[in-house]
């Protein structure tokens, strides 16, 4: 288990900063990275480190066959090949998961079957029993991907999805994956930061003024106490065979005993808001459950109100309420249902633009507040509204490309400078 070709699926745009955080974690510099993904070779304790520290990647999978096929026969020849009795039992359950671009089989649900057929005929040739198969809570699963020429067979050596760090019950309307906003924060730079700085009092301030569930403050305290994100949770290596517990333990403890203590005296240095209380306090639960509700202010109000939680100037990190589902509530909020009211009665339509919102003024509002009280503040906002910079007259600094799921977005930067006197200010 000494060499084991890894490979870290990732959400696209994602490649870079997983690759540096593969780097950091296992200190191996021999990466490759692709679309969608980091592969490095390194050993099974890499692998256990790799699942416990990763904050971007979506998993951890050991590649144990590549090469060509044409057809479904070719695909359970080459799963037939892989020895996966020296990686667990008939006894245990399996699911066989195979994604394609370009692949030129009509089914994958058939060419999956392949696979599976393959795996459990090797066990009942090797080992006189097959292992069932469990679509729901599988002990193994498999994971096979197919370009137009190419087959690659893995095992999962992580099980749940990496966002799902364990601390999550209370969810909110439009949670972020954690992965997603671990992803922001490294776009921002601000970890590496948190992580240089020599006290914690030394942190530049992180504020999320529309912070929901708290997604974005818990993932930047945890950074910043330097608390592994897989610490609360199971894995699926729990289950493999070269799994040896006193290894696993020796790394849980060495990150335990690598975390910042969290100084007595010592303000926050992480903040968070929203304007719905109730989410306030599903982010105040789930600061506990992972371990930094000391390092985050956590409190209701209004982005349109809200002043600088920090004398100085730091970083504001948002995903902002956006479209129907999740609109602007608040001020901006009240305005805009107002505004719609006497629409109403006055039977006329009220303006919409392209995307169908109403053009209400939330982010103009947020604009000038923030040009107003947050001079010298970095404000990064993920967005899919690749028109929001001209709604909030401000010109970005940087765009950074990452997708939520399936939906594009971009990670606007603005640097906010003091709003200069109106001529009306200064009587001219
Ligand atoms: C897209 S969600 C953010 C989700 C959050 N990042 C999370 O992971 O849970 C937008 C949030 O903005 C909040 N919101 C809407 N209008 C607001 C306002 N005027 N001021 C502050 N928060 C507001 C909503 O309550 C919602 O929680």
């Amino acid at each position: 288990m000494n060499s084991l070709q890894l490979f870290l699926p990732c959400a696209a745009g994602v490649e870079d900063f997983l690759a540096a955080e593969v780097q950091r974690i296992t200190g191996i510099a021999a990466l490759r990275r692709s679309r969608g993904g980091v592969s490095l070779e390194a050993s099974w304790r890499d692998a256990l480190r790799l699942n416990l520290h990763s904050r971007l990647a979506q998993r951890v999978l050991a590649r144990l066959w590549h090469g060509p096929y044409r057809a479904e026969q070719d695909l359970y020849a080459a799963a037939a090949e892989v020895a996966w009795e020296i990686w667990f039992t008939p006894r245990q359950t399996i699911k066989v998961e195979l994604t394609a671009q370009h692949s030129p089989l009509k089914s994958l649900n058939f060419a999956a079957l392949k696979i599976k057929d393959a795996v459990c005929d090797r066990f009942r040739d090797k080992r006189g029993e097959r292992p069932s198969v469990d679509t729901q809570r599988p002990d193994v699963r498999l994971f096979g991907h197919l370009t137009a020429e190419t087959l690659t067979l893995y095992i999962d050596t992580t099980g749940e999805p990496l966002f799902k760090r364990g601390w999550r019950e209370d969810k909110g309307d439009a949670p972020l994956k954690e992965t997603l906003a671990a992803a922001m924060i490294a776009a921002t730079g601000w970890d590496a930061q948190a992580r240089e700085a020599a006290t914690l009092a030394e942190v530049p301030p992180l504020a999320d003024p529309c912070c929901g569930s708290g997604t974005v403050p818990i993932e930047a305290a945890q950074i910043a106490l330097n608390i592994a994100p897989g610490g609360q949770r199971r894995f699926a290596f729990e289950k493999l065979l070269p799994f040896q517990p006193h290894v696993w333990q020796g790394l849980r403890d060495e990150a335990r005993a690598a975390e910042r203590p969290w100084p007595a005296g010592q303000a926050p240095i992480v903040f968070g808001s929203d304007v719905a209380f109730r989410m306030v306090d599903f982010a105040r639960r789930n600061a506990e459950r992972a371990r930094v509700a000391q390092a985050i202010e956590l409190r209701g109000g209004d982005a349109l109100q809200r002043l600088p939680p920090s004398p100085r100037a730091g970083v504001l990190l948002l995903n902002p309420p956006y479209g129907e589902r999740i609109a602007a509530a608040g001020v901006a909020g009240r305005n805009a249902a107002e505004r719609a009211a006497g629409a109403a009665r006055a039977g006329r339509e009220q303006a919409r633009d392209e995307d169908g919102h109403t053009a209400d003024a939330f982010f103009e509002r947020l604009a000038a507040h923030w040009k107003s009280h947050y001079a010298g503040w970095s404000a990064w906002l993920l967005t899919p509204d690749l028109k929001l910079p001209g709604r909030m007259r401000l010109k970005e600094s940087r765009r950074v490309p990452l997708w939520n799921g399936p939906i594009e977005c971009r990670l606007f930067r603005f640097d906010l400078t003091a709003r200069g006197p109106r001529p009306a200010e200064t009587g001219a």
